[in-house]
């Protein structure tokens, strides 16, 4: 199946709900389509509720991160659409993809076993007190997804939430809590914080700038006028510095857990 038939599947067929994911802090069920396609749903009543995002607006969010995505070309998030009427109400839907275990991009690890060419983000011990750091492959995907999460404002790129399947391919998955006014980049995705972005980045930057000047539709019934502002500026400023972000130390730069 291409993406738009995926995409037609998840939007039209009926739900068959297989079970919760017990590893979510919102309500998130597995489920599959009649045609077997396999996919996330979370509806919209599930969300737990954040002091920082205002209610409800979080399964919308992630339509939103998969119109930006789209947009820059990149195909780092999993088809993802709205349906008004899940199983259990107005949510969201995604297709799943089947995680390699032995094919993770992001890892704690002991000092001395730290894969070749993989960079190190963070010293730390684990609960008996021993030496941990937190790494990731040095990987072109992965460093689409550090843009992308700077695009989204991406307050929770954990370990988890980067997953490759068994063909390789990468994606991120959650992106409900993005997209705010406030800075909250919180990512384990630092690997390049301060390099220059890649040309093939700002070129799709400038044409995601262009599409916001011109009117992004798309993300009109997820986002507030000042959040779809806010992203602008991000991009015009990802643009202007030519660079990867650095941590803001206003704001705890790595989720917890990291998994
Ligand atoms: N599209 C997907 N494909 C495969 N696994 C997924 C997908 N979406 C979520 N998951 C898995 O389910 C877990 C919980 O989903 P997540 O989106 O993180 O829920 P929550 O919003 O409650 O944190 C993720 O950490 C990931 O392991
Ligand atoms: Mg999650």
């Amino acid at each position: 199946m291409n993406t738009p038939e995926v995409l037609e599947c998840l939007a039209t067929e009926p739900l068959n709900v297989d079970g919760r994911l017990l590893a979510a802090s919102n309500a998130t069920l597995r489920c599959s389509t009649d045609s077997d396609v396999l996919c996330v749903y979370k509806p919209q009543r599930g969300e737990r509720p954040l002091w920082d995002f205002p209610s409800g607006t979080l399964t919308g969010r992630e339509i939103a991160a998969y119109q930006i995505d789209s947009a820059l070309g990149f195909g780092l998030i999993p088809p993802t659409v709205w349906r008004d009427e899940g199983p259990a109400g107005p949510g969201m839907c995604q297709l799943w993809v089947t995680e390699d275990d032995d094919a993770r991009l992001v890892d704690v690890v002991s000092p001395d076993a730290v894969p070749e060419g993989w960079i190190s983000v963070l010293s730390a011990s684990d609960g008996a007190g021993h030496p941990v750091v937190l790494v990731h492959a040095d990987h072109e995907r992965l460093a689409q997804m550090a843009v992308l999460d700077a695009v989204l404002n991406n307050g929770d790129r954990k370990g988890g939430h980067v997953i490759t399947d068994s063909l390789g391919g990468i994606w991120g998955v959650d992106h409900g809590v993005a997209l705010s006014v406030e800075p909250k980049l919180r990512t384990v995705l630092w690997g390049w914080a301060g390099a220059d972005l890649p040309d093939d980045s700002i070129n799709r930057l400038v044409s995601l700038r262009e599409r916001i000047d011109s009117g992004f539709v798309e993300l009109e019934p997820w986002l507030s006028g000042a959040e779809i502002d806010a992203l602008r500026d991000r991009v015009h400023t990802l643009i202007e510095s030519g660079e990867f972000p650095v941590p803001n130390d206003d704001w705890p730069a790595i989720p917890w857990p990291v998994f």
